[in-house]
């Protein structure tokens, strides 16, 4: 198991027990990836794993590990240590958002959304882009929001935690020309997964039933995958998230804030 495993080129993908992650699993491994997948339900992720072996023919090493965990980010890095994996790609894209009020909210999901959608998306980056940077060779994709561009009232913390992954990884980006290495932060709007679930499990936000439409996991994820080939910095897919990416910078900051308000805000 261990030479075949070996033998591949490695994707690390967080994330990869539902949604985009799954979807950007898949795809890497039809381009030839064998796979880190990482999430805390190993159920899916074995499943997945044997489907791409059978479409792909491609290994993965399937990692159950809570990354909001202060020892989820060392379960991953102890795992590539013990297979000898040299990671071509991190894609980190495990997350959650939470609509509601900031001081109604449980304090413990908030705090674990920030250790979950920053510290272990940063930790996983600076455990791997140096070993990337030695092989002058590797690819980050970092999975943010539409959310990033703006701030959000009733989902605060969770939209300014994608701004700081926007704003980490152009920054990164630019840090890191010429040396082989690239970090792209994918900005999806409202795509249908388990996000919304999840998000809605305190406040049923009227951005969830899709005003403002919906996106496909695998059109996301295969524009995330084309824009980290291209080593672009920032892809937002769709025209209309890329028009309000353009225009919510340039809006006055209290018609963004009574926008993003109003869209976090519960319908009833
Ligand atoms: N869907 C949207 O509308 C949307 C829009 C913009 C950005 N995004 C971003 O896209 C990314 C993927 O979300 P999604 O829409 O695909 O939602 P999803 O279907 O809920 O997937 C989230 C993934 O993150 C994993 N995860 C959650 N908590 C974790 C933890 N503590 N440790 C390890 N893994 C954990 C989940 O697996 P387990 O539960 O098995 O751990 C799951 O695989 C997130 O960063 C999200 O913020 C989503």
């Amino acid at each position: 198991m261990d030479s075949m495993v070996r033998a591949h080129k490695y994707a690390v993908v967080t994330g990869a027990s539902s949604g985009i992650g799954w979807e950007l699993a898949s795809i890497l491994a039809r381009e030839g990836y064998g796979l880190v997948l990482v999430a805390r339900r190993t159920g899916p992720m074995r499943e997945l794993a044997d489907q791409l072996q059978q479409a792909h023919g491609v290994p993965s090493v399937v990692v159950g590990a809570d990354l909001a965990a202060p020892e989820g980010v060392r379960t991953v890095v102890d795992e590539l240590k013990t297979h000898q994996l040299d990671v071509e790609v991190l894609v980190n894209n495990a997350g959650f958002g939470l609509a509601g009020s900031f001081e109604a909210l449980p304090a413990e999901q908030q705090m674990g959304m920030v250790d979950l959608n920053i510290r272990a998306l940063t930790s996983l980056t600076r455990e791997l882009v140096p070993g990337m940077v030695a092989r002058r060779r590797g690819y980050v994709l970092n999975v943010a929001s539409l959310a990033a561009f703006t701030p959000g009232p009733f989902m605060s913390v969770y939209y300014a935690s994608k701004a700081y992954v926007l704003s980490f990884s152009t920054a990164l980006h630019a840090e890191l020309k010429g040396q082989g290495v690239t970090v792209t932060a994918l900005c999806p709007g409202y795509t249908e997964t388990e996000f919304a679930a999840r998000a809605a499990e305190h406040q049923k936000a009227r951005l969830f039933s899709g005003p403002m439409g919906t996106a496909n996991a695998r059109q996301v994820a295969e524009a995330g995958y084309q824009a980290l080939k291209r080593g672009k910095p920032v892809v937002v897919p769709g025209f209309s998230n890329r028009f309000s990416a353009w225009f919510m910078p340039l809006a006055p900051l209290a018609l963004r804030l009574r926008i993003a308000g109003y869209m976090n805000a519960s319908e009833h």
